[in-house]
């Protein structure tokens, strides 16, 4: 009997269903499994981008964008030295919102199917560095208080000149490996794993318009589940 044929004779055959971002995403898998990051150029197409960035602007002009605070609840404090920039967190009401709220609930999808991470939720907001602003060294997330799993930074800057500070900073985990500075070109899609990437926002001289999302893991206490995100209060 002829043995069946082994991977290093299959043929590979054109798969009309193979796409451009399907390369991207199997990348992503890759990277996120052997570095913990991963930063995709031309994640989300312009069209939905440029709605993104006009709402967020709308919100910086009704004054809606607030300034952010760190830790959750009655730990949620201020703090100047660490982070200054402004924000206003989704609440899917809009189609511009859903439109993105779609794309990052595949990106879960697929994440959960290839690497169960039982992912949860998606919540985001919008943010605004102005010249000045920064966000120094941190991690999204704690191993004790761990639910946030998968960080996401979405840029949305369509005349950004680089070398003007406002980078993303990741330090990598190999000790041989420098820092990675990520310009927030507009589409562009950062994301890595929110408990072991240490990173920060170098301050910035212009303006920058970004979205940073997590993915969650279902917060159960006791037999309660986790409210939808956007009813804990920041
Ligand atoms: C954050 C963050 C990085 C960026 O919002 O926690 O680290 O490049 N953002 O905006
Ligand atoms: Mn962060």
């Amino acid at each position: 009997m002829q043995s069946p044929a082994n991977d290093s004779d299959a043929t590979v055959l054109f798969d009309p269903t193979y796409t451009e971002s399907d390369v991207s995403f199997n990348q992503l898998l890759d990277s996120l499994v052997e570095k913990g990051w991963y930063v995709w150029p031309n994640a989300i197409e312009t069209e939905v981008c440029q709605a993104l960035l006009e709402e967020a602007q709308e919100h910086q002009q009704e004054g809606k964008l607030q300034r952010a605070g760190i830790g959750r609840g009655d730990e949620h404090q201020l703090n100047n030295d660490i982070r200054r920039d402004k924000i206003k967190w989704l609440d899917g009401k809009t189609p511009t919102q859903q439109a993105y709220l779609a794309k990052m609930a595949d990106l879960q999808f697929r994440l959960n199917r290839e690497l169960f991470l039982g992912l949860f939720e998606y919540e985001c907001h919008y943010a605004l560095y102005q010249p000045g602003d920064f966000y120094k060294k941190h991690y999204d997330s704690f191993r004790d208080q761990a639910n946030r799993i998968v960080t996401t930074v979405l840029y949305l800057n369509p005349e950004w000149s680089p070398g003007k500070g406002g980078e993303l900073v990741i330090y990598a985990n190999e000790e041989d490996t420098k820092p990675i500075l990520v310009s927030p070109y507009f589409g562009t899609l950062a994301v890595f794993m929110s408990e072991e990437i240490l990173h920060e926002v170098l301050p910035t001289q212009q303006s920058r318009f970004s979205i940073s999302g997590w993915f969650r893991l279902n917060n159960m206490q006791g037999s309660q589940v986790d409210p939808p995100s956007q009813l804990l209060t920041y």
